[in-house]
């Protein structure tokens, strides 16, 4: 999340804990939107247990993939290839099912070393589900954090194991960046004996612990912000979701999430996906288009969405 990128490109990642929700459709959406509107777009996808992000951009599998960056030590940069769309670069992801264990702590720093360099307007990056630490690794070098939720209950839940996991993750390397190694991983290896029973109490003892641990935590809880991004949204009840959801993230963990907008189910989605076209450049006036849209300006804009429009 501390990204310094040496040609002043932003990185954007797209995570949530559940499969099939919409993250790949969201991050290929918006990273069309802002290629059509002429801003130098590479697309990450690294999903390392099912790659399929250029299926959303209508890119047909090419040779390479991100599985010879890590077998055949490839540079990044060689195995980008144009998406077909104007501005717009994509980075394969794993073909051949990479198990995400097999990435040795070197390939990964490695990994994100060579995203960093990339020279873009925006790195975008697509994750695939669940909370392996690698996942989480990749997600927390992104600049803008965005999270998918569906109006769900199962993937509400799994979204915030998602986030609980991202934010224990992200504390332990913040205040190992403060020369507070293992004190967070400590503490929840211990949380037994400390009464910590989640995330919240977590903080709670730590926050408590010394005034140096207090002031780091407290630095990270300012620091740290989530965007949220609402799909498969069908009524006007479920678009609340989001703002109940962001409530709930300052209210039990202290952080802030922004709700930057929601996308409706449109079933011409997998009309474009068979068609072989990006949904932004077969359906460009629809409205669930138009809601991509809106939310990338709000991401951009630092806005959040107005959630008063009827679905
Ligand atoms: N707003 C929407 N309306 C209708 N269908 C959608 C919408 N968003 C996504 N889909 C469909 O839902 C399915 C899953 O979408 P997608 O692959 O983007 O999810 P994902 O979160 O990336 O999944 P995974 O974790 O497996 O990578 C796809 O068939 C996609 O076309
Ligand atoms: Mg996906």
């Amino acid at each position: 999340m501390v990204a310094v990128n040496k040609r002043n490109s932003e990185i954007w990642a797209i995570g949530g804990g559940k499969g099939g929700i919409g993250k790949s459709f969201v991050i290929s959406s918006i990273g069309t939107y802002l290629a059509l509107k002429g801003k130098r777009v590479v697309m990450i996808d690294a999903d390392l247990g099912g790659a399929n992000l250029h299926t959303f951009l209508g890119v047909k599998r090419p040779k390479n993939s991100l599985t010879d960056f890590f077998e055949k030590k490839m540079s990044l940069d060689d195995l980008i290839v144009d998406s077909g769309i104007e501005n717009m670069g994509l980075l394969i992801g794993a073909i051949h099912s990479l198990a995400p264990d097999s990435i040795k702590h070197f390939q990964k720093l490695k990994f994100f070393r060579h995203i960093k360099n990339i020279d873009a307007d925006y790195i975008l990056i697509d994750l695939g589900a669940g909370t392996h630490f690698n996942n989480l690794d990749t997600f927390l070098i992104a600049d803008k954090l965005l999270i998918v939720i569906v109006p769900e209950v199962i993937a509400i839940e799994n979204f915030y194991y998602f986030l609980n996991n991202v934010f224990y993750r992200n504390l332990g390397k913040s205040l190992a960046a403060h020369g507070l190694k293992n004190v967070v991983q400590d503490a929840w290896k211990n949380r037994y004996s400390y009464g910590i029973g989640n995330l919240n109490q977590l903080i709670e003892y730590l926050k408590g612990s010394s005034e140096e641990i207090n002031s780091a935590v407290n630095s990270e809880l300012s620091r740290f912000k989530i965007h949220l991004v609402l799909n498969k949204v069908r009524s006007n009840d479920e678009i609340k979701i989001g703002n109940s959801v962001k409530s709930i993230c300052m209210k039990y963990l202290g952080f802030s999430a922004q709700y930057v907008g929601y996308v409706e189910f449109d079933d011409f989605i997998s009309r474009a996906i068979n068609k072989r076209q990006p949904y932004m450049q077969a359906f460009p006036t629809s409205r669930c288009a138009k809601e991509i849209e809106g939310l990338t300006e709000n991401l951009l804009e630092g806005r959040s969405v107005k959630t008063m429009i009827s679905v």
